[in-house]
């Protein structure tokens, strides 16, 4: 049984899954979830033929029960939990007077309702690592649009702010116990969600999954003395 745990939603393609394959690669045991399965089966067949110890969980986000049962399973699994990525996201383009309210509902619910859920419900083992270790970890994937408001994107960036400000007021709740949360920023990175920019951005000159995921390690590296509340990522030719 490996040493250390860590939850990754979103863990079947892009950041999910990169970061998933570093966590492996660093030794700890994986309980990966997504929505669709069979894609999850496919992405965690992967990590599997890597070596890494990996539970997966097909799961909705936008869906309580199905929160519950990611983190009991994994408790069941795995006994401990030393990082949670709260990674799963959707994105959905298209002017406020526009707006369908089914689609605010879904980013709200995946985006931000479900990165509180699940970091409640993982709080006991969370707490359990940090009174070990001192170093327990949770990482928000954010997003540049949780930075500075886009147009075309107003519910994803209000969304992206609300998990910025959630990841700040984690950070102050359960720092004396030894648990960090951090918060990742990034611009355009070259997955499937930025499919619809290609035209504009070529995916070889995005940020790439895997620094997002070498972010992550870093964290991971820093002594139980030192916090980083947010990791911005930006291309070269990004405003600042
Ligand atoms: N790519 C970018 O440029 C960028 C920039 C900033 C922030 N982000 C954020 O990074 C995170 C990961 O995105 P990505 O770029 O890696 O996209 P991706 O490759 O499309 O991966 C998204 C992951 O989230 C899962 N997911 C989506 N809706 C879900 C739901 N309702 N329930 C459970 N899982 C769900 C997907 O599983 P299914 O495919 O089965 O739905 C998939 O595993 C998101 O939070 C996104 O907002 C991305």
């Amino acid at each position: 049984m490996a040493e250390r745990a860590a939850i990754i939603t979103g863990g079947s393609s892009g950041i999910g899954l990169a970061i998933a394959r570093m966590l492996g690669q660093d030794g700890y045991g994986l309980t990966v979830s997504a929505r669709r399965p069979e894609k999850l089966e496919e992405a965690v067949a992967g990590l599997r033929e890597e070596g890494f110890e990996v539970h997966t969980v097909a799961a909705n986000m936008a869906n309580e029960e199905d929160i519950k049962r990611i983190a009991s399973e994994h408790e069941e699994k795995f006994g401990r939990l030393d990082v949670l990525v709260n990674n799963a996201g959707v994105g959905i383009g298209g002017l406020i007077h526009d707006a369908e309210t089914k689609k605010l509902d879904m980013q709200l619910d995946v985006n931000l309702r479900a990165v509180y859920l699940m970091t409640r419900d993982c709080v006991p083992l969370l707490r359990a690592a940090g009174k070990e270790h001192g170093k327990a970890l949770i990482v928000n994937t954010a997003s540049i649009a949780g930075k500075f408001g886009q147009a075309g994107l107003a519910m994803y960036s209000a969304t992206k702010f609300g998990v910025v400000g959630l990841s700040q007021a984690t950070q102050q709740e359960y720092g004396p116990e030894g648990i960090t949360c951090t918060a990742l920023c990034p611009g355009f990175v070259a997955t499937p969600m930025t499919d619809w920019v290609e035209g504009e951005v070529p995916k070889d000159e995005m940020i790439q999954p895997e620094d997002i995921a070498a972010g992550v390690r870093f964290l991971l590296g820093t002594s139980k003395n030192c916090v980083v509340p947010e990791i911005q990522f930006l291309r070269p030719s990004d405003k600042m």
